[in-house]
Order: structure tokens, then C-alpha cells, then sequence
């Protein structure tokens, strides 16, 4: 490698990721408005050659040892499954992975495994069917399910579940869900919410903090601590009943894991941002249209990330949720 992703104040990115597309098939309330949004336009995305060069670049020289496809919505990129198998076949080769609303995994799920997919996160808010719609406007609660099992039974390990509570729609359902993602085999997280929507509603009285999350699964089961490691995880984990079974919660903003982050993300029109919440972001797509060579890339990757600030800044008065809502930069 020509030097890694680090950044001032120490801390190396090994973990990249991509989103493909920032449409999606769900209409999630609290990431989109129903009409959805602008939608990048064709010529702006990276093409599949472009964004495995760039993939590339990372894992081979600069110490990205973690991949991961993101949206909007990975499954609907048509060339996903010729990208996984590039970027599988990168030496040294990178661990790969998906963060996916689930729809059309069952029938993805076989040849995305071939291919080098080695694990796969699955984003399930309720399991009640009319919550669902209303929660993502679409009636595709059996689908998601279908793509778990489809998941699961194509060797994805671990399959993960994502879980937003959101107060007066969800907040009650995390015994549930953790009972669910229990039965099946499935790793259940729960999440806090953050102020990523694009339509800017987030309020942080609103927001079920990890406190209530741990309260109300508490109700239902023994939590005790996690002997494993952390390391950069974003999730906490609990043993279930005594273990082996865990669950997570990942507490972005009551319990913020900037200080030991190693994430940097590349967006589907090229640009690389050092931080979720980043308001700068690096053009690597002009770059690479414009020539640049390999070196050149790994450089302006390098430069980006340098200047990542210290962490998402929540809780300062003066913060200003980025232009880009989450959609568009993958989570
Ligand atoms: P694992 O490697 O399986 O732990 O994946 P992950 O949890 O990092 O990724 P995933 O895409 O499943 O995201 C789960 C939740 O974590 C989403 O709400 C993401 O927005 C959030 N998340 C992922 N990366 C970051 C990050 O760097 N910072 C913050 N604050 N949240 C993140
Ligand atoms: N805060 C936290 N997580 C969010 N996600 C989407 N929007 C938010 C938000 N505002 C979750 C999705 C998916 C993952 C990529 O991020 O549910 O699981
Ligand atoms: Fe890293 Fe930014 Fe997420 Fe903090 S908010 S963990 S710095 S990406």
C-alpha cells in the first residue's frame, strides 16, 4: 500500500462504503418523503467498471479491508452481482458486504453468495403488516421476510437484522422483534434514529434513545455484558439470557463511537465523504473521468479523509444535518 486512510487525529479507515444507486423501492417515512426524491441522473453515476476501480484503489493500496454495498436500495443496481465478483477477487481479499431492505434477496441471495457476498444486514423496522405499510408506504412486509429466509439459507453469516424504533409507530416492538430475529437465527440491532432524513424532521424528543431501548427489552429478557471485543463496531452488544445469543444497539447520538470510527464512504456519483455527517465531500468521479491514475486517486482519497472532523458534531449548536439526506449516502 502507498499509506493508509488516516485522518488527524489518528484514527484508519479499513472500512469502506459504497452506495450504489440512491433510489430504493420503499418509501421508509423516515428517510424519504412518499413522492421520493431527485434522483441522481444516469451520466452522474459511477458505472460498474468505475466504481470497482475505485474499489480497487482502496483495498490495494490503501489498507481498505472491508467493503460493503449500500443505496438507497443495492438490489436494484443491475450490475451488483458483477461488481461483488470483482471486488471479491481484489487481493488481499476484502471482507464484503450488503446493507439491503431485503426485497428480492431471496431470489439474489444464491448468486450474490457465489459471487463472494459474505454476510448481509437487513433493514426491518415492524413485524406488524399494517405498521409496515404504513411505515414504508409499500405492502412488502412478506418479501423482507422471503429475503431473510433466502438470506439465511443461500450461507449469508451472520444475517443481521436493522432495527429503527421511532416513538408512537414502532417503540413497543423490540421484544418482539428480538423474539423474531431469536427464532430464526438472525443478529437483531436496534438503532437510534438521526438527523439524517430528507425531509428534516428528526427531533431528538422523539428519538427512542438506547436507555428505553435496553428498558424495554429488559421486560421481556436478561441482558448481561458482552465478554467479546468492540473494536470500531458501531453496535453495543448484550448476551441474550445468558448467551450465546446477543442482541445490539447502536447508539449513534446518547452514545457517539466517533472516536474510534474507521468508515469512509464513497458515494454513487463519486464522491468520497470522510464522515456520515460530513458537509465537505471529494470528487473522485471528476478526477478519475479526468484521467487521473491510480496514484492520483489514492492521494485525493488520502487528502479527503485527512480532514474528517473529530465526530458528527449532534449535539453542538451549531449543527447543520448535510445536504445529502441518508438515502443518498448509504448509512
Ligand atoms: P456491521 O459491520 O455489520 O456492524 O455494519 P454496520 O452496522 O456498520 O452497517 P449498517 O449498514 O448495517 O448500518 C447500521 C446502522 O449503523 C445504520 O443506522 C447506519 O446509519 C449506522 N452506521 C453505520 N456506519 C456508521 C457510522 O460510521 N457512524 C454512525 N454514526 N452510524 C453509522
Ligand atoms: N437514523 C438511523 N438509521 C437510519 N437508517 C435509515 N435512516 C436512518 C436514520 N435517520 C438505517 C436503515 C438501514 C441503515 C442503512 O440505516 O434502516 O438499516
Ligand atoms: Fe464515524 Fe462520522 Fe459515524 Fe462518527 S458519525 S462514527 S465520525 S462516520
Amino acid at each position: 500500500t502507498d499509506g493508509v486512510l488516516v485522518d488527524r487525529y489518528g484514527r484508519v479507515a479499513r472500512d469502506l462504503r459504497v452506495s450504489l444507486t440512491d433510489k430504493c423501492n420503499l418509501r421508509c417515512t423516515y428517510c424519504m418523503p412518499a413522492e421520493g426524491l431527485p434522483w441522481l441522473a444516469g451520466p452522474e453515476l459511477l458505472t460498474d467498471e468505475e466504481i470497482v476501480r475505485l474499489v480497487r484503489v482502496a483495498v490495494e493500496r490503501l489498507g481498505v479491508t472491508e467493503v460493503r454495498f449500500t443505496g438507497g436500495e443495492p438490489l436494484i443496481r443491475q450490475g451488483l452481482v458483477g461488481i461483488v465478483t470483482a471486488v471479491a477477487a481484489l487481493q488481499p481479499r476484502p471482507r464484503v458486504s450488503l446493507t439491503t431492505n431485503g426485497i428480492g434477496l431471496d431470489r439474489l441471495a444464491p448468486a450474490l453468495r457465489a459471487a463472494g457476498l459474505d454476510r448481509v444486514n437487513v433493514s426491518l423496522d415492524t413485524l406488524d403488516p399494517g405498521r409496515f405499510d404504513r411505515l414504508t408506504r409499500r405492502p412488502r412486509l412478506d418479501a423482507v421476510l422471503a429475503g431473510l429466509a433466502g438470506a439465511k439459507a443461500a450461507g449469508l453469516n451472520p444475517v443481521k437484522i436493522n432495527s429503527v424504533l421511532m416513538r408512537g409507530v414502532n417503540e413497543d416492538e423490540a421484544p418482539a422483534l428480538l423474539r423474531f430475529a431469536l427464532d430464526h437465527d438472525y443478529q437483531l440491532r436496534i438503532i437510534e434514529q438521526m438527523p439524517l432524513d430528507a425531509q428534516h424532521g428528526w427531533d431528538r424528543s422523539t428519538m427512542v434513545t438506547a436507555e428505553e431501548i435496553l428498558t424495554s427489552l429488559r421486560t421481556a429478557f436478561d441482558l448481561s455484558a458482552d465478554p467479546a471485543e468492540r473494536g470500531a463496531a458501531p453496535a453495543e452488544t448484550w448476551l441474550v439470557d445468558g448467551g450465546p445469543a446477543r442482541v445490539g444497539v447502536i447508539a449513534s447520538v446518547t452514545r457517539p463511537f466517533c472516536g474510534d470510527c474507521d468508515r469512509t464512504r464513497l458515494t454513487a456519483d463519486g464522491q468520497v465523504r470522510a464522515c456520515l455527517f460530513a458537509t465537505e465531500e471529494s470528487d473522485l468521479r471528476a478526477a478519475l473521468r479526468g484521467g487521473a491514475d491510480d496514484d492520483e486517486l489514492a492521494r485525493r482519497w488520502r487528502a479527503a479523509m485527512w480532514g474528517k472532523r473529530a465526530g458528527h458534531g449532534i449535539d453542538d449548536p451549531t449543527f447543520l444535518q448535510p445536504t445529502r439526506p441518508m438515502s443518498a449516502i448509504g448509512g
